[in-house]
């Protein structure tokens, strides 16, 4: 074999409302996807208790990341929507990752500064050891590409390290095996069992920033509702809420480079492009010279004529849970059988008799 074969996996956190950073960093470019791969789209209930162990409504926070999956058209039948805590494998494979992962590389994790404060002492082992478990849900489908938002760009990295080093670390074992992949990194030839994986990333609004400061990445956790545009607003809410966000006076540039300094401006600039699968050049031909007392009223109505379907699908959803519950344990048990077959092969290579 001289190739892994492509598989396009990813995963979204239950915890608290998805927003528009999360449709546009993810889950539409999941959507997109599915069209030309095989691909496995996974709710990761496990990565919830890192932050929060006890939650108030964790199935209704399951189903609902669910339905905004189906809601956005994932169609669970060609492709694999479950839920991680179904799939015991993504936790046994953490577990090795733990001995593979180096502290030093753990430490420089910018999510896990970010979200520990300043109280690092009391932050769960769970949290520390999170690009663990997210390495492992990747690695234990051998994955080899992975839509996310920009703020995951770093645990990929350390994703391709758990595998180089895995690979590295086991070469020996792994040849005679058969199981591996001739692959070059660099210019070096290895043979590896874990792919490195692909990060994809691009798109006019990898990284969607508040409303109400362009320096700030939109967020579950930030305080203020008004700093983002959540996918169960009704319309009424996403208008006040984009017709408020913060801008400055200038009229929009005309070309891409007249945003630079202008925060805000990129923004709404990148989310207009996003939702109307445009280019941000694109969007400045159009209302390059224009006031955003022109250019806000239209991205209204275009965050509207995306959403509103998404939303109220959703809800429709929502009022099924015996459906979604359905869909996830589907996608489960396919995924489980796809997750053994690693494990065993895993095992073996480790050499833990079985
Ligand atoms: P989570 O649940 O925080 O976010 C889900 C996805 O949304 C993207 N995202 C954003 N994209 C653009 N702008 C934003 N403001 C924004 N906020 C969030 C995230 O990048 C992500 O793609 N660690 C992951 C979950 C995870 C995972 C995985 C992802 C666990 N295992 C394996 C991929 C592969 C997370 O916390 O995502």
């Amino acid at each position: 074999m001289s190739e892994f074969k492509p598989l396009v996996f990813s995963g979204v956190q239950p915890t608290g409302n998805l927003h528009l950073g999360n449709y546009l960093g993810a889950i539409r470019k999941f959507v997109a996807l599915q069209d030309n791969n095989d691909c496995m789209y996974c709710v990761v209930d496990l990565h919830a208790l890192t932050a929060q162990l006890v939650h108030d409504d964790m199935p209704g926070q399951i189903r609902s990341i669910t339905a905004a999956f189906l809601a956005a058209g994932i169609d669970p039948q060609k492709h694999i929507v479950f839920n991680q805590s179904q799939v015991p494998q993504h936790a046994e494979l953490a577990w090795i990752f733990n001995c593979v992962a180096r502290m030093g590389w753990m430490s420089r994790m910018t999510q896990f500064k970010d979200k520990a404060g300043k109280d690092r002492e009391q932050a769960s082992l769970g949290l520390f050891a999170y690009p663990s478990l997210m390495a492992a849900d990747i690695l234990v489908y051998r994955a080899t590409h992975v839509p996310v938002g920009d703020d995951q760009k770093q645990h990929l990295e350390l994703t391709r390290d758990i595998a180089m080093k895995f690979n590295l670390d086991f070469g020996d074992k792994i040849r005679p095996t058969g199981l591996g992949v001739d692959i070059t990194v660099g210019n070096e030839p290895v043979h590896a069992y874990f792919p490195m994986v692909e990060p994809l990333i691009d798109g006019p609004a990898p990284r969607v920033m508040s409303l109400k400061d362009g320096s700030k990445k939109m967020s579950k956790s930030d305080p203020s509702d008004l700093s983002r545009v959540n996918l169960m607003d009704d319309s009424d809410t996403i208008s006040k809420k984009i017709r408020k966000a913060k801008t400055d006076p200038d009229a929009l540039p005309s070309e891409v480079a007249g945003l630079s300094g202008r925060p805000e401006a990129d923004n709404l600039v990148g989310i207009y492009a996003a939702l109307a699968d445009k280019t941000k050049a694109d969007v400045l031909a159009e209302f390059g010279g224009q006031q955003f007392s022109v250019f806000k009223p239209a991205l209204v109505d275009l965050a509207v004529d995306v959403l509103a379907p998404i939303t109220d699908e959703m809800r429709r959803l929502m009022a099924d849970p015996g459906h979604i519950d359905a869909v996830l344990r589907d996608g489960g048990e396919r995924a489980r059988a796809r997750a053994e077959k690693t494990m065993m092969e895993v095992r073996d290579i480790i050499g833990f008799v079985r």
